[in-house]
């Protein structure tokens, strides 16, 4: 369901992972003696970068970012579910612990977890964590059902996906309480696996937050 072909069209095999290993160590000493000496010394990134684990959207390349700029959390279909241990946790600690300024929730276009959810299909394990996906479709179905052509629809539905999970954020105490106390962002984008383009889909969150914390106001 997710794999549409290897992008080089042949096997990899893992010692060469080790080979480009070596080189890019070789590579960033030849450049600073003590760069790896410095990322031992701690980590303060200022984003929190939130991502699909589609293997053509590597969050740091296409950032243009350095070790030690982002800290990341990939995962299908870029989700912040509620009651997801792990994406509470990178939250809390990325923005109560590292106290990151931006949280950015970035999704992609032709996103295989997004196109599974359009369809009717039984994929085991996988169906609590699509249904997330689906229920952003019934809150957006009326918007979503008038788009005829089913690319568009499903490009549109990725954005919308990136904006409700974005909504997740905010719903999460830790970045409510930092909203109250600093200066916080909570962006969302969408990468064009297509173009490499990044693209900020300019959502209005202090209009949301208007409209959503009268129900999901914790703090
Ligand atoms: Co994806």
């Amino acid at each position: 369901m997710f794999r549409s072909g290897s992008f080089s069209g042949k096997s990899m095999d893992v010692g060469t992972i080790f080979a480009g290993n070596r080189k890019w160590v070789e590579e960033k000493l030849r450049l600073d003696p003590s760069y790896f000496e410095k990322l031992s010394k701690g980590q303060n990134p200022e984003v929190l970068y939130i991502g699909c684990s589609d293997s053509r959207v590597s969050a740091e390349e296409l950032m243009g970012v350095q070790p030690g700029e982002v800290f990341v959390h990939r995962n299908i279909a870029n989700m912040v579910p509620n009651t997801d241990l792990s994406a509470m946790s990178v939250i809390d600690y990325a923005v109560s612990q590292l106290k990151v300024k931006h949280v950015v929730v970035c999704g992609h276009y032709y996103c295989g977890g997004v196109k599974s959810a359009m369809h009717p299909a039984d994929l085991g394990l996988l169906n609590p964590w699509l249904r997330n996906i689906r229920d952003v479709y019934r809150l957006h179905q009326s918007e979503l059902d008038a788009i005829d052509d089913e690319e568009a629809r499903y490009k549109r539905l990725v954005e919308l996906n990136v904006q409700e999970q974005c909504v997740n954020v905010i719903k999460t105490p830790d970045v409510q309480k930092a909203w109250k106390e600093r200066k916080l962002e909570v962006h969302g984008w969408v990468f064009d696996v297509r173009t490499g383009m990044l693209i900020d889909l300019g959502i209005d969150f202090e209009k949301i937050l208007q409209q959503i914390m009268k129900i999901y106001r914790i703090i």
